[in-house]
């Protein structure tokens, strides 16, 4: 069951940098990207050397060679989270522009004044503000399933504003801040019963457990490749085809048309009508590759490896006086540590980390609402990820006690 992570650190070139001669890089910043195995870099620069053409317009042998590939990686990309067909999974840039598409294309044709749309306070901004512009717009309504001290979401306050009848509930499979793996099949299938439709950021949850969006039964599901081992620049909006093929397009211009007239046009068929101009080709190949790295080393022992790492890391954080851990216990939670210092703010404890090549992340993670919620601007977060060490814990816990000391 346990994963050789001293054989897939080899996978992983970056991780042999030195940020300062001598200092070899500890990355635990994997919640914001990660870092990507040579498969998939060779993969791109293969790419760009034997077969770079435009898609889907060419007859010559390069550009059906590259449409096959940009192709080839969407079929593997379905199968990977389980997707009934491949015209269910749209190419966007990210988990942003996922989400932003089924705020324009989806709720503007679908939601008007008054209607409820339920987000949690653990949502990344990402799922905040094309709801907000769209509140601003239409005047919909916006209400939240809270966190409890523990970082949990209130299942039962969320069951009371069903009773409102919501239109679309939006939530985060897991939290980028305090680690927290919601109930999402729960969350969904009580979402369906008050007739709503369900929209999951699945950013955080694709790179680090095995999705399955039929066993889930969402609505729409939106994740990136760069958090996956893949680059960055492309990222995917499952939804099923009903819900898909219901929705007017989201951007206009070549490749998402069947026929354009001087004054009308048809749109394409899925999943191309959702996917405008040229796109990002070679992105689309090294995810593809992203995805048959995962899967090789298994979702499951992906999953395991960090619930080893999370469990081990938090005992010892907790020991070090001084430190404030945020969400849940290990049993909850995925691969994010995020804390604070008593008396040391997290931009410092970062900096004083980084001397040591440790590379943590401080500030609010685009979670401000949330940070508010626990009353503190920012904090520290170690993330983790199936290249990630016991011994990169243990350097990190010794980097804290050097800050502890530096500031007395
Ligand atoms: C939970 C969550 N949602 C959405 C996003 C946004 O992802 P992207 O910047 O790839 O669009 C992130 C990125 O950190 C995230 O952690």
């Amino acid at each position: 069951m346990t994963l050789d992570v001293e054989q897939i650190r080899k996978d992983f070139p970056i991780l042999e940098r030195e940020t300062r001669p001598g200092v070899r890089v500890t990355y635990l910043d994997s919640t914001a990207t990660s870092q990507k195995p040579v498969q998939v870099i060779e993969a791109m620069n293969d790419y760009y050397r034997r077969s770079n053409a435009n898609i889907h317009r060419g007859v010559h042998t390069l550009a059906e060679e590259a449409t096959s590939m940009y192709e080839g990686a969407r079929e593997k990309i379905a199968k990977f989270i389980n997707a009934a067909s491949s015209r269910e999974v749209i190419y966007t840039r990210n988990t942003t522009e996922s989400i932003n598409l089924v705020a324009y294309a989806w709720a503007r044709a679908k939601l008007k004044t008054g209607d409820l749309v339920i987000l949690t306070e653990m949502e990344h901004h990402s799922n905040l503000v094309p709801w907000h512009m769209l509140q601003m717009e239409r005047g919909i309504e916006l209400d939240f399933i809270p966190v409890t001290e523990e970082g949990l979401l209130d299942l039962e306050t969320y069951k009371s504003l069903l009773d409102r009848r919501p239109k679309l509930i939006s939530f985060t499979h897991m939290s980028n801040v305090l680690g927290t793996v919601n109930p999402a099949a729960e969350i969904i299938r009580l979402g369906h019963d008050a007739g709503a439709v369900v929209l999951v950021d699945g950013a955080q949850s694709v790179p680090h457990l095995k999705v399955d969006v039929q066993a889930l039964d969402a609505d729409f599901y939106a994740f990136s490749a760069h958090k996956m081992c893949g680059p960055t620049g492309i990222g995917v909006l499952y939804g099923k085809s009903t819900l898909l093929e219901s929705m007017p397009p989201f951007l206009g211009g070549g490749d998402m048309i069947k026929e354009v007239k001087l004054r009308s046009f048809r749109p394409n068929t899925l999943p191309h009508k959702f996917e405008a101009g040229t796109p990002a080709i070679a992105e689309a190949v090294g995810f593809g590759v992203a995805v048959d790295y995962l899967s090789a080393v298994g979702m499951e022992r992906i999953a395991a490896h960090e619930h080893e790492i999370i469990e081990y890391a938090l005992d010892r954080l907790e020991e070090i006086p001084g430190v404030k851990l945020f969400g849940p216990s290990a049993d909850k939670k995925g691969g994010v540590a995020a804390f604070t210092l008593e008396g040391v703010h997290p931009h410092d404890v970062a900096q004083i980390l980084d001397r040591d090549g440790i590379a943590v992340r401080a500030g609010h993670h685009c979670a401000q609402p949330l940070h508010e919620k626990f009353g503190i601007p920012a904090t520290s977060r170690a993330s983790f990820y199936l290249y990630n060490t016991m011994q990169e814990v243990d350097l990190l816990v010794n980097g804290i006690y050097k800050v502890k000391e530096m500031f007395g």
